[in-house]
């Protein structure tokens, strides 16, 4: 479903990823682990069309996106969970969750889209009049997630859905992670610090450090790696 040739990426003279190449087929759960500043979420931007590759190639769907707009990208079937967030604070639960429905051409599908997120995070339905800068971080992570949803995107991209979160909200909330891909078959892109969070919810990962992929492999035999364990599992 993606594929990311030799990409290069960064902020002006800032080269933030030095060339990186990387699979996620259809149907996967793929992490993308690595500590501050590695350059994960550049990765993350750069596939969804915010920052342009300075070099190589990214490939959604057999297609080369280049000069595509993120917004055209989101239309295709791409959807980021932006770090951090990125909630309306000021409109409600429901009006939220209206914005990522905005491509759906159907009421009814949206109706649909609307039910199957409120069964994913019940408190979403109990909450939709609420303001939804007023909710709590894990509530907000959870809106977050279900307005990416709305519209069915069939490649789901998330940048650090743990981050800040309680233990028993991330649990639930990586539960609903692998279930999306479960019953809607999403492919999902997973971005964490969290290695170990990360790589017990993913079938494949790739570890990334200073803009350069450093290990790949089944998330199982990357739990069981030495140089995970020492570097991002606090183990050894
Ligand atoms: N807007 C920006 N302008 C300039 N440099 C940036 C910008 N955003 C990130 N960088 C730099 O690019 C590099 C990679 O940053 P990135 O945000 O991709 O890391 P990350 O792996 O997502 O880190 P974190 O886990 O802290 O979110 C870092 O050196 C960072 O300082
Ligand atoms: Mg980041």
């Amino acid at each position: 479903m993606l594929e990311l040739v030799g990409v290069k990426s960064g902020y002006g003279p800032i080269e933030a990823l030095k060339g990186i190449d990387l699979q996620v087929g259809e149907g996967e759960i793929v992490a993308l682990i690595g500590a501050n500043g590695a350059g994960k979420s550049t990765c993350l931007k750069t596939i969804v069309g915010l920052l342009r590759p300075t070099a190589g190639q990214v490939r959604f769907c057999g297609q080369d996106t280049l000069g595509l707009k993120p917004q055209q990208l989101v239309a295709q079937g791409m959807s980021l969970v932006p770090e951090g967030r990125r909630i309306f604070g000021d409109l409600t639960v429901g009006e939220n969750l209206g914005l990522g429905a905005y491509l759906t051409a159907s009421r009814a599908q949206v109706q649909l889209d609307l039910a199957y997120v409120f069964d994913l995070f019940p408190i979403l339905q109990e909450r939709q009049k609420q303001r939804a800068g007023t909710l709590s971080g894990g509530q907000q992570q959870m809106l977050a997630l279900g307005r990416a949803l709305m519209g069915r995107p069939k490649f789901l991209l998330l940048d650090e859905p743990s981050l800040g979160l309680a233990p028993l909200i991330i649990k639930e909330i990586f539960a609903m992670i692998q279930r999306i891909n479960r019953e809607q078959k999403t492919t999902i892109l997973l971005v964490e610090q969290n290695a170990h969070l990360a790589l017990k919810t993913a079938q494949r990962a790739y570890v990334l450090e200073s803009g350069v992929l450093t290990l790949q492999g089944l998330a199982k035999e990357l739990l069981g790696n030495k140089e995970v364990q020492a570097a991002y599992l606090g183990l050894v």
